[in-house]
């Protein structure tokens, strides 16, 4: 693995830099060393199936295997894997690699022995408990592909998900404890399980106390199709399983994706890529290594979680924070320094939404002040744009680097980073730094040719992405190469606007699609339309997002009724509101945080009947818009300005 050197300087970032575009085979090959491998890789990269690629094709190994026993074996059995700091039930629980290794094990036998075998796929739909943890890796472990599904998502995006990984089990518990209530998740199981085409064979579900509805009320009203089984019960008669070899190129997981349309897109990622891609980022983005802990402040439903809660601390014999809470309120804006400073965290890594809701509470940072931070050496923010004020503001406040890193569900580690551990290069406010070795970032205009240092354009990414990123969308080939490597010949298109200046940095301005961050949770627009659309009373809508002060974006819909809909007085318009509202939530889900809504009379199109959203979004957000020569009708538009400018 390459490591940073004790004097590591900005040259050698280029170098390295350099080098991983112009010898991707030596620089992975030799990346692969940290990578214990069943049959090591003989060559990196196969482009026979371009554009599709796939990375250490000869190679065989299991990344469970490499996340746990074979610490173990080096006799670091009582280093504590996880540390699952649960500030909703105040309680602390330290978890070594050696029991960490039993619990997956026998959980890994346990699906087994319930038919799971290589390739079939798990959907998980748990909170932030150790189950995550157990399920991800004992699914690892005997080559079965998991999906998690995010626990804010409602019923029907869970069935979404389930039609299209058809999974032989589902892995879940009674709920997630959230600061204002407790989300039951049997019942939107059972539901979901009954709204998906596909048959789901087990349901595995881990008893939590204090939740209304339990695995026999569920039993009680359920079809025969599904077997719904007590997580412990079922636990305590398996076999544990081993671990079994599986291809480098083989899928360790699906991770489905908000895109344009409503319909998710299923990230598929590798085994064998990715380990060596976490396990070098570990080394030389986090700074962090064997026996620190990294604290990732993230969900494991996001691909945050995924990489930098779960396996890339693992994969390098590191300890990792499970954080159950928010960063606010559980229970107070103190709560990540007191999670930092009791556990000793080396590296922390949140949402920039996160760190203004604390600012927000807490300006002066009086909290931080409270907790002995000195073992902190960076700080790093992702899932959105860094804004300069919160940057400097935490920067300031904590007294260590403030590592702004782009990247995307896609690409699974950072395209653009400070590379601290391998040289911390000097900070450009409101720029993510370079781009990480592996990563060819180009700035393209709308015709596909390079752009000027400075000039903003789209971001491209040359083919092939390195290691670790995904290989296609789940059973989709196609729709793969038609949603990214479509527009731009030879490129990846990231659906980012940014530029690079003449030093060399990389400033990410926002989506070029209609995909919306929403306190650094990623939403399609398109999926929020269809929510919208399935109140009765709708004949048409548009949601746009709107710059929010604290998450960053925040959805915002326009809705116009079928005609000979009456609404009676402020009473029943205010009932409508509150109908659709509803509608997202119990479709979308209440992570889509939906609550700005307004009918209209008519919505801006161009001729040819596209909704002329962006257009809307500028008038709404107050800059500068832009009207296209192609508008349908000037008036409708103008017509709707002041709905757009209240909703400010
Ligand atoms: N399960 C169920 N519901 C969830 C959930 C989960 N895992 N996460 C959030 N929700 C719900 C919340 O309870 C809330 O519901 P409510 O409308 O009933 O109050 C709704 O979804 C919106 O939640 P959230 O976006 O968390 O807003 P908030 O106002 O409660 O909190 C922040 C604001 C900034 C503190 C919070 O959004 C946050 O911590 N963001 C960081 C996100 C992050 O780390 N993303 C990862 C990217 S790397
Ligand atoms: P997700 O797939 O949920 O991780 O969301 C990815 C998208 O979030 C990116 O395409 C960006 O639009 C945005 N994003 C993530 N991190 C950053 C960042 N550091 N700076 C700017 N935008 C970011």
């Amino acid at each position: 693995m390459s490591t940073a050197p004790a004097n590591a300087t900005p040259s050698d970032y280029a170098a390295v830099y350099r080098r991983s575009l112009e010898d991707p085979e030596g620089f992975w090959l030799e990346a692969a060393a940290a990578i214990d491998w069943i049959e090591p890789p003989t060559r990196a990269l196969d482009d026979t199936a371009a554009p599709l690629y796939r990375w250490f094709p000869d190679a065989r190994m299991n990344t469970a295997a490499n996340c746990l026993d074979r610490h173990v074996a080096a006799g670091h059995g009582a280093r504590t894997a996880i540390i699952y700091d649960s500030a909703v039930l105040g309680s602390v629980e330290h978890i070594s690699y050696a029991e960490l290794t039993e619990r997956v094990a026998r959980f890994a036998g346990m699906l087994r022995a319930r038919g799971v075998g290589p390739g079939d796929r798990v959907v998980i739909y748990l909170p932030m408990t150790p189950e995550a943890h157990v399920a991800m890796l004992a699914c690892a472990r005997i080559g079965a592909v998991h999906s998690v599904v995010f626990g804010g998502f409602a019923a029907r995006e869970l069935a979404v998900r389930i039609d299209d990984a058809r999974p032989k089990a589902i892995v879940t518990s009674s709920g997630g404890i959230e600061p204002s209530r407790r989300v039951e998740y049997l019942p939107a199981v059972a539901e979901a399980v009954a709204l998906a085409e596909h048959t789901v064979g087990t349901v595995v579900v881990k008893a939590r106390e204090g939740f209304a509805t339990s695995l026999q009320d569920v039993r009680a009203g359920v079809g025969s199709g599904t077997q719904w089984l007590d997580w412990d019960e079922a636990v305590a008669q398996a076999e544990p399983a081993d671990p079994v070899p599986v291809a480098a190129t083989d899928p360790l997981y699906i991770l489905y994706t908000s895109g344009t349309t409503g319909t998710p897109k299923g990230v598929v990622r590798d085994h064998g890529g990715h380990a060596v891609a976490l396990a070098w980022t570990m080394a030389n983005i986090y700074d962090v290594g064997p026996g620190q802990t990294m604290f990732t402040a993230s969900d494991v439903g996001w691909v945050v979680g995924h990489s930098y809660i779960v396996y890339a601390p693992l994969l390098v014999g590191a300890t990792t924070v499970l954080y159950e809470g928010k960063p606010v309120g559980t229970p107070d804006a103190g709560a990540f320094w007191r999670v930092a400073a009791q556990h000793s965290v080396r590296s922390l890594f949140t949402a920039p939404t996160a760190l203004r809701a604390i600012r927000k509470t807490d300006p002066e940072g009086a909290l931080a002040h409270e907790h002995d931070l000195s073992g902190l050496k960076t700080l790093f923010a992702a899932g959105e744009r860094l804004d300069p004020e919160t940057q400097g503001w935490i920067g300031d406040l904590l007294g260590v680097p403030v590592v702004d890193n782009w990247w995307q569900t896609e690409t699974g580690w950072p395209i653009g980073a400070n590379p601290v551990g391998l040289t911390a290069l000097p900070v450009k406010t409101g720029s993510c730094t370079a781009p990480s070795p592996g990563y060819a970032v180009q700035i393209l205009d709308g015709s596909g040719q390079p752009v000027e240092a400075g000039t903003e354009g789209n971001i491209a990414l040359r083919l092939p992405l390195p290691p670790g990123t995904l290989t296609t969308l789940w059973g989709d080939d196609q729709r793969y190469i038609d949603s990214y490597l479509s527009a731009f010949e030879g490129y990846y298109a990231t659906g980012d606007s940014g530029l690079i200046d003449e030093d060399g940095y990389l400033f990410v301005m926002g989506r070029t699609d209609d995909v919306i961050n929403v306190a650094g949770h990623r939403l399609s627009t398109g999926a929020l339309e269809q929510a919208l659309a399935t109140h009765p009373a709708v004949a048409e809508c548009a949601v746009i997002g709107l710059a929010d002060p604290l998450k960053g974006q925040r959805a915002s819909g326009y809705v116009v009724l079928k005609s000979g809909v009456t609404v009676d007085g402020e009473a029943g318009a205010a009932a409508l509101l509150d109908e659709l509202r509803a509608a997202v939530r119990s479709t979308v889900g209440a992570v889509a945080d939906f609550k700005q809504v307004a009918v209209v009379d008519a919505l801006p199109k161009t001729r040819s009947g596209k909704i002329l959203r962006k257009t809307m979004r500028q008038m709404a957000d107050g800059e500068e818009h832009t009207v296209p020569s192609t508008i349908e009708d000037r008036s409708v538009l103008d017509a709707l300005e002041p709905v757009l400018r209240a909703g400010r």
